[in-house]
């Protein structure tokens, strides 16, 4: 944690924005181990290998989601070639799920062209190989997430610090974010708003904290079709972990009641499943209407149209999302 940290956080105890850190050990980029005091309330804030912690009096959600994604064997890739291939790991096991990923990331990052000169706040940020590219960008970058430890959490940060590469870490939670209003001209999510419990609370969230015309940037978000039932199974659910499908419909609101003006992009992966006609889905008849697309997509005028009609085929179908909000309002 640096000390410019502190023009950005506000007390989740009180709400002050006014902070001191006290000092017990620093290495040559940071203060590594020591505290942030509320001026105001006189509430110490732990700093831990560099991780400032805003994580106080954490929800029992929050604890179980930690729990969870704790005992998720899966998640816990323990292995720094791991970490640092991040998004697009070589070895066969993780480099399909991951190219999804990596390519709606990559489009996404692409359209943004952020100039290096933006102050970025990565929701979610889990091992933090995104909040690393908004930093190697130049971007004053912060990662927050509710997981610590190394493997699944804000720890692996360590493998990417270094160099002219530096971010902050602080352990907080979404649906109240510890940082002053119109702080950020960029709020990144991958993966991670679909756990909130409370769309619209969260949007109400990134808005104050997203200056005028600030960004929302969400990858990968999973929706809900209009077929697909509010209950659906998921191991990490047995887990403790919150996963939601919201629909389309329901994130598009709670973007718009927040002040977001909102653009729905077609997902690059969509777009590579369409070319190749490889259909992947966890339902029959999502693989058959995906094939009848693909085969449209190929044929000469096909892919022109499917491109002007993907939001019907995202309600249809359900798939991960990518939306870019402006903020417009508030
Ligand atoms: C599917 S992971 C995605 C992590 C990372 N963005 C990535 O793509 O690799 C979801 C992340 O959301 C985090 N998360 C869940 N609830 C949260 C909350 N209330 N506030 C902040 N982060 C939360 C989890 O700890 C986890 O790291
Ligand atoms: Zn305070």
């Amino acid at each position: 944690m640096r000390q410019s940290l502190l023009e950005l956080i506000k007390c989740p105890n009180c709400g002050s924005e006014k902070f001191f850190a006290e000092e017990k050990k620093s290495d040559k980029s940071e203060l590594r181990e020591g505290s942030v005091k509320c001026r105001e309330c006189s509430e110490s804030f732990s700093v831990k290998k560099g991780i400032l912690d805003l994580l106080i009096n954490p929800s029992e959600e929050i604890v179980k989601e930690q729990k969870g994604w704790t005992q998720d064997e899966s998640a816990n890739v323990n292995s720094k070639e791991f970490i640092l291939s991040l998004p697009r790991p070589a070895d066969k096991e993780h480099k399909e799920w991951w190219q999804e990923q990596a390519d709606n990331y990559e489009m996404v990052l692409k359209r943004l062209a952020l100039r290096g000169n933006e102050t970025v706040l990565d929701v979610g940020a889990g091992r933090t190989w995104s909040t690393r590219d908004f930093a190697k960008k130049g971007c004053r970058a912060v990662g927050i997430d509710i997981l610590r430890e190394k493997f699944v959490g804000l720890e692996c940060a360590d493998y990417y610090l270094g160099g002219s590469v530096f971010f902050e870490r602080v352990l907080a939670d979404m649906n109240a974010l510890p940082f002053k209003a119109k702080s950020f001209d960029v709020v990144f999510s991958t993966a991670t708003l679909h756990h909130s419990s409370n769309l619209n609370e969260c949007f109400g969230e990134i808005s104050r904290v997203l200056k005028k015309n600030g960004k929302v940037v969400l990858v990968n978000e999973p929706t809900r079709g209009v077929l697909e039932s509010k209950e659906f199974k998921h191991e990490l659910v047995e887990l403790g972990v919150n996963e939601h499908k919201y629909s389309l419909p329901e994130w598009l609101s709670a973007m718009k009641r927040n002040g977001f003006e909102v653009e729905v992009m077609m997902p690059r992966s969509v777009e590579r499943m369409m070319e190749t006609g490889k259909v992947k889905g966890d339902k029959k008849y999502k693989v058959f209407l995906g094939k009848i697309a693909s085969f449209f997509w190929r044929i000469p005028g096909g892919k022109f149209l499917l491109k002007r009609m993907h939001i019907a085929g995202q309600l249809l179908v359900g798939l991960g999302v990518v939306i870019i909000g402006r903020k417009v309002r508030g």
